[in-house]
C-alpha cells in the first residue's frame, strides 16, 4: 500500500510541500503519496489522517505549537523551538521534530557556501522562526550571535536559552547603530507585510550575504536595503524550505533526497 503523508496548515493551498516531497519520492523511488490538509481542530484532523494510514506529516502555520503538544515524543530541537514542523507515527507513538532551524543553516552553508563559524551573525526577529533556528546557528560556532527585535523583552528570552552554547546576545534595533555584520538574516515576518524591520543600513557594511527566511517574495524591502548597501550575495528561503524539507524526507524514509532540481523549480528571482 501506498505510504500516506500530508502538509498541514490554515491556509493551507500556497503549500509548496506536496511539489517538493513527490518531486523528492520520484527522484528516490519511494512509494508514497503526499497530500494537503486545511486544518481546523488540529488533534482532530491529526487523528482521522492517521486512522486512513498516515505515516508523518509537516506542520504549517497556525499549527506548529499544536503539533508539538501532540506529540509523545520530542526532539531536543522541538524543546527548544516549542514548536514542531515535522511528526512521524508508529503505532501509539508520534514523534515531533523541528527541521526549520537546521535547513536554514544547511542551506547557508552548503548551498549557499557561506560557512558561519567565526562570523558576526545577526539575526532581525525574535519570533518562532529566530527560535527554530537558534541552537542550530550557534552549532556552527559564530564569533557573535546577535538577535534585535524590536520588544527587547523576546530577544532576552531567547538568549537565556543560547548563552550556555555560545556567544549570543539580544539588542534592540538602535542598538545596532555602528555595528557591523558578515551575514544578516531577516527572521522577522515584516516581509510578508511588505514592511521594513528598522535596521540601521551601517550593519551591512562588509557583509557578504543577507538572507530573508520569506520564501518567494522576490526583493523585499530588506534585500533591497541590503543590495543597496552593497551586499554582494541576497537569497531568500527557497533553500531553507527545501533542505528541511530534505531533513524531514530522510526522517520518514531512511533516504536523503538531493535538494537542487526543486530549488531550481520553485526559485522565484529576486527583482
Ligand atoms: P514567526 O513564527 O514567523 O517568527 P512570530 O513568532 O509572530 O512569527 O514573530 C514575528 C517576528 O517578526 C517578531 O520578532 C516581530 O517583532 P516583535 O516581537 O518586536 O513584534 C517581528 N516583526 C514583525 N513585523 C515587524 C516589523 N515591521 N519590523 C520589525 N519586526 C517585525
Amino acid at each position: 500500500m501506498t505510504d500516506q503523508y500530508a502538509v498541514i496548515g490554515n491556509p493551507i493551498q500556497q503549500s509548496k510541500s506536496p511539489l517538493i516531497h513527490t518531486a523528492f519520492a520520484k527522484a528516490t523511488q519511494q512509494d508514497l503519496e503526499y497530500t494537503k490538509i486545511e486544518g481546523h481542530v488540529f488533534a482532530d484532523d491529526v487523528d482521522a489522517f492517521r486512522a486512513r494510514g498516515g505515516r508523518g506529516m509537516n506542520i504549517t502555520a497556525p499549527f506548529k505549537i499544536d503539533a508539538f503538544a501532540y506529540a509523545t515524543e520530542r526532539s531536543e530541537r522541538a524543546q527548544l523551538a516549542g514548536a514542531a514542523n515535522a511528526l512521524k507515527f508508529e503505532g501509539d507513538r508520534v514523534m515531533a521534530e523541528n527541521f526549520d532551524g537546521i535547513g536554514l543553516v544547511r542551506d547557508v552553508t552548503h548551498n549557499l557556501r557561506c560557512p558561519l563559524k567565526g562570523k558576526r551573525v545577526l539575526v532581525l526577529g525574535a519570533g518562532g522562526a529566530t527560535r527554530g533556528a537558534l541552537l542550530p546557528f550557534l552549532a556552527e560556532q559564530p564569533a557573535e550571535l546577535v538577535i534585535a527585535n524590536r520588544n527587547l523583552k523576546k530577544a532576552q528570552e531567547l538568549l537565556l536559552i543560547g548563552a550556555s552554547r555560545g556567544n549570543v546576545r539580544g539588542c534592540t534595533y538602535s542598538d545596532l547603530e555602528g555595528q557591523t555584520f558578515d551575514v544578516v538574516f531577516n527572521a522577522t515576518s515584516a516581509s510578508l507585510k511588505a514592511e521594513l524591520p528598522p535596521v540601521p543600513v551601517s550593519v551591512f557594511t562588509g557583509c557578504t550575504l543577507a538572507y530573508e527566511l520569506a520564501y518567494g517574495k522576490g526583493l523585499t524591502p530588506f534585500l533591497r536595503l541590503a543590495q543597496n548597501a552593497g551586499v554582494k550575495q541576497l537569497a531568500d528561503g527557497v533553500g531553507m524550505l527545501a533542505e528541511q524539507a530534505a531533513e524531514a524526507f530522510e526522517w520518514w524514509r531512511g533516504v536523503r533526497p538531493d535538494t537542487q532540481a526543486v530549488i531550481d523549480t520553485l526559485t522565484v528571482p529576486l527583482v
